[in-house]
């Protein structure tokens, strides 16, 4: 990989090849490159990248005081090296900017690597939607977890 320092920077039109090809690599459960596109027209998309390499992706929604975190990926090359840890740290930042009183999400229950990543960053379980989600065999439930960002009521940080 390129020594360049890491950088968050906003996703472009012109990414979202390289964004969703990379999104099919680390997921069976990908989004398409209409949905990415259709993110870049109301949501908060940024890649985070080492000079020109691409390493990975964050999706969030900011909205009526809170904001969620609709998708995030890193590619599988550079799983494990606290990419995404850190990705999702200066998205909170964003979400805070965003005067957000906190942050939820929805994940497959399956998703072990994705809920240990979220309860490192301080989420917490809050609920579960029951059968939610297609699966590649009938369905799966999805955790719903929160992160009270600071200066919220329920701030516990
Ligand atoms: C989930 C994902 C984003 C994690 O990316 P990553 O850069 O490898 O994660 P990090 O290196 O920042 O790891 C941070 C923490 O997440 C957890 N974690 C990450 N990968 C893990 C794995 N394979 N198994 C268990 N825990 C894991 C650990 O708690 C880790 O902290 P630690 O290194 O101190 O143990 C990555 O696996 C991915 O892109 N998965 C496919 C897309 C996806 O499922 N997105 C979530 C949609 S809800």
């Amino acid at each position: 990989m390129s020594t360049a320092p890491l950088t968050i920077r906003p996703m472009q039109l012109a990414d979202v090849d390289a964004v969703a090809a990379l999104n099919l690599a680390a997921t069976a459960y990908p989004w398409s490159p209409g949905q990415f596109i259709d993110s870049l027209q109301s949501h908060d998309c940024h890649l985070l990248v080492a000079g020109e390499q691409l390493l990975g992706f964050m999706v969030l929604q900011h909205s009526c005081g809170e904001s969620c975190l609709l998708n995030i990926a890193i590619h599988p090359d550079f799983h494990q090296r606290g990419y995404a840890h850190f990705l999702l740290s200066q998205g909170l930042q964003r979400c805070i900017g965003a005067n957000s009183s906190q942050c939820y999400l929805e994940v497959r229950a399956s998703n072990t690597a994705a809920i240990a990543l979220y309860f490192k960053t301080g989420f917490e379980e809050v609920g579960l939607r029951k059968n939610y989600y297609p699966a590649v065999q009938g369905r799966e439930h999805a955790k719903i977890m929160i992160k009270k960002l600071p200066g919220s009521a329920g701030d516990k940080t």
